[in-house]
């Protein structure tokens, strides 16, 4: 009793929070999309000046280009997503999708620019094909099928007993890390935003898992405006902007070539990356 009660009133706070959007008007595609802009946006999760996790970030994205985003951890990566996404509002600055602000299009409307694959794939109970189609609820089956091919993940759909109709579990719980990664591709192929959102896990995969995720990534990547928040040498060395960002600060961008002659920190992650790399190949080798 004393439980339920607890977890009455946990559901009741849900019930009465305020609504994101008061109307919910049909779901709409971005069509056009030109330029987005990142203006000196500081951001803190407790509302103070104090503890900011991002300090006037500032940059700009042209439709087409790929960005990526390196730095250390708890740098403030994913942080910048979550306000991408309108998922927080910046404490200070703004953040405009051509010229026009969140607030002026409206919530609905303005995440419809976005595909999001998360750092962390969220799955929910249920069958792989509710799962995909989470990504755009009108999407037919030939077009779920031909997201599933694209994300590498048909062939290995159609290895379970009921394909696209298996029932994945709690939260995913009967796939692999990789499988999810690539429910998620599918997923996000299927929503055809123009923006998309890369988080790249940092969980290790094994090397082939690795390659078949990143082939899929890179079809995922074709023909869109891509912000990636990249762990990978190659994936960062084919951008066209590279943002380096420290303790919620933007502290070098530039491109791959640019930041090496710079000798700053980009230079340093990357002889620090490349060693590792060839420390890990060393070892595969001798094994
Ligand atoms: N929901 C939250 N509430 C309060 N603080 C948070 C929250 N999420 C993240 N933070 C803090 O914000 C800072 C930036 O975190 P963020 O997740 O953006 O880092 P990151 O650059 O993505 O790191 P990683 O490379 O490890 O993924 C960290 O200090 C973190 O502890
Ligand atoms: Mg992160």
């Amino acid at each position: 009793m004393q439980q339920a009660l607890a977890g009455a009133e946990r559901i009741f706070q849900i019930i009465d929070a305020p609504k994101e959007y008061e109307t919910l008007p049909e779901q709409g595609r971005a069509k056009s999309f030109r330029s987005l802009t990142i203006s000196n946006v500081g951001f803190s999760y407790s509302n103070s000046k104090e503890d900011l996790v991002l300090r006037n970030v500032h940059f700009h994205v042209k439709a087409g280009q790929t960005i990526a985003i390196v730095g250390g951890s708890g740098g403030g990566k994913s942080t910048l997503f979550k306000l991408l996404l309108g998922l927080y509002s910046p404490t200070s600055g703004w953040i405009e999708i051509d010229n026009r602000s969140g607030d002026s299009m409206g919530l609905r409307e303005y995440r419809d620019y976005f595909s999001l694959v998360p750092q962390e794939t969220i799955l929910f109970t249920g069958t792989i094909r509710d799962n995909i189609l989470d990504g755009n609820l009108e999407a037919d089956e030939a077009s779920v099928i031909a997201a599933a091919k694209k994300a590498n993940a048909y062939d290995f759909i159609m290895k379970l007993s009921e394909g696209f109709d298996t029932a994945i579990g709690e939260r995913g719980s009967r796939l692999s890390g990789g499988q999810k990664q690539r429910i998620a591709i599918a997923r996000a192929i299927l929503r055809d935003a123009p923006i998309l959102l890369l988080d790249e896990a940092t969980a290790a995969l094994d090397n082939e898992s690795e390659k078949i995720v990143q082939d899929a990534l890179t079809k995922l990547m074709v023909g869109k405006t891509t912000l990636i928040i990249a762990h990978r040498l190659t994936t960062v060395q084919n951008a066209d902007l590279i943002l380096v960002m420290e303790n919620g600060n933007l502290v070098e961008q530039g491109t791959h070539d640019a930041l090496l002659l710079a000798r700053g920190r980009y230079h340093s992650l990357y002889y620090t990356q490349l060693e590792e790399s060839e420390d890990t190949e060393k070892i595969v080798q001798e094994a």
